[in-house]
C-alpha cells in the first residue's frame, strides 16, 4: 500500500498547558514537507507527539499511518510500523554501544525469527558509516556518549539509514553542524528518497532546505500551521525572515505555552485543512 501519513487536528498538552492547537499534515510517500517557524512554537512538540512521548499527552485530533490508528500504539509499535524520529537533542546512553542500539532496533522493527544476520548488519553499517563520512570506530562507542553535536545528528542519519523507515522526522537536524558536515547529512538523506517513503523536515532557517528540496513548506506559529506553500515559501522567509507572516496573521508574539490563554490567529487565515 501506498505510503499515507495523515495528522488531523491534532491537540497537545504538556504540563496543563495546551503546545499543539489543532495541527493538520497529510503527508503522503515520495513527499518531502518542511515545518519552519520561529522557536517555541511547538515544532518539536509535533515530533514527540507523533512519536509518543510519555510527557505529551494528545488531547485531541487524529495522526493515522496507511489507515492505522497511531495514537493506538505504544512507542516501540510507532517504530515497527515505521515511523522515525531524529531528535533535536539526542540522549546518550552509557553502556549500549551504538552497533549494539542500531542492531536491535532493527530486529524489532523486523520481528522474530527474521533477525539481521550479523555479518549482513556490519557490512551495511559499515557502508552507510562510510557515506556519512562517520570514523568507524564509532560503531563501538557508547551511544552519543562524548559525541560533539556534529557526530550526534550524523549518528541520527545512520540509523535513519538502516532503519528504513516509511516516515521519517528530522527535528533541526541542521543545528550544530557545518556546512560540510551539513552537505553529507543532506546527501545521505537524500539517497533515502523514494516513492514509499515521506520526510517532515523541522528547521528554523531555509539553509538546509537548499540541499534537501522540499516539496511543500510549513510555517508553525502558535502551535499550528498557519501558511503552506512550495519551496518559494521557504526562500522568502530566508529573504524576509517570519514578521511578515506574522503582520498577516495579525499577532505580535508567534510562541505558545507561555501566558496566551487561547489562540489568536484568527481561523479564517490558517493554513488549508490539506495540500
Ligand atoms: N518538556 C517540556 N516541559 C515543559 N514545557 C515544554 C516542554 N517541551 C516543550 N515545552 C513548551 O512548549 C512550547 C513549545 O516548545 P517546542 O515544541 O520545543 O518548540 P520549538 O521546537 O518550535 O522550538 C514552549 O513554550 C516550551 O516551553
Ligand atoms: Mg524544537
Amino acid at each position: 500500500m501506498a505510503t499515507e501519513f495523515v495528522i488531523d487536528g491534532l491537540r497537545a498538552t504538556i504540563e496543563n498547558k495546551e503546545i499543539l492547537k489543532g495541527v493538520n499534515l497529510k503527508i503522503r510517500g515520495g513527499e518531502v514537507h518542511a515545518i519552519m517557524g520561529p522557536n517555541g512554537t511547538g515544532k518539536s512538540t509535533l515530533a514527540s507527539a507523533i512519536m509518543g512521548h510519555p510527557k505529551y499527552e494528545v488531547t485531541g485530533g487524529t495522526i493515522t499511518l496507511n489507515g492505522e490508528d497511531v495514537l493506538e500504539m505504544e512507542v516501540d509499535e510507532r517504530a515497527r510500523a515505521g515511523l522515525f524520529l531524529a531528535m533535536q537533542y539526542p540522549s546518550e546512553i552509557t553502556g549500549v554501544t551504538n552497533a549494539d542500539f542500531l542492531r536491535s532496533a532493527i530486529n524489532a522493527r523486523r520481528g522474530e525469527g527474521n533477525e539481521i544476520s550479523l555479518i549482513k548488519f556490519i557490512r551495511q553499517m559499515e557502508k552507510a558509516m562510510k557515506e556519512l563520512e562517520m570514523n568507524p570506530e564509532f560503531m563501538h562507542r557508547y551511544l552519543n556518549e562524548g559525541f560533539s553535536g556534529g557526530e550526534k545528528k550524523r549518528n541520527e542519519i545512520l540509523q535513519m539509514m538502516m532503519l528504513e523507515p516509511s516516515i521519517v522526522i528530522l527535528d533541526e537536524i541542521d543545528s550544530g553542524l557545518d556546512i560540510d558536515a551539513l552537505k553529507i547529512v543532506a546527501a545521505g538523506v537524500n539517497s533515502m528518497r523514494s516513492e514509499d517513503r515521506g520526510f517532515l523536515i523541522i528547521t528554523h532557517y531555509q539553509r538546509l532546505l537548499n540541499y534537501i528540496k522540499p516539496d511543500y513548506v510549513h510555517v508553525m506559529m502558535q502551535g499550528r500551521i498557519v501558511k503552506s506553500g512550495g519551496p518559494e515559501l521557504a526562500e522568502r522567509l530566508e529573504a524576509e525572515g517570519y514578521d511578515w507572516v506574522k503582520e498577516e496573521l495579525g499577532i505580535e508574539d508567534e510562541t505558545v505555552g507561555q501566558d496566551q490563554d487561547e489562540f489568536v490567529v484568527p481561523m479564517n487565515t490558517i493554513a488549508p485543512k490539506f495540500n
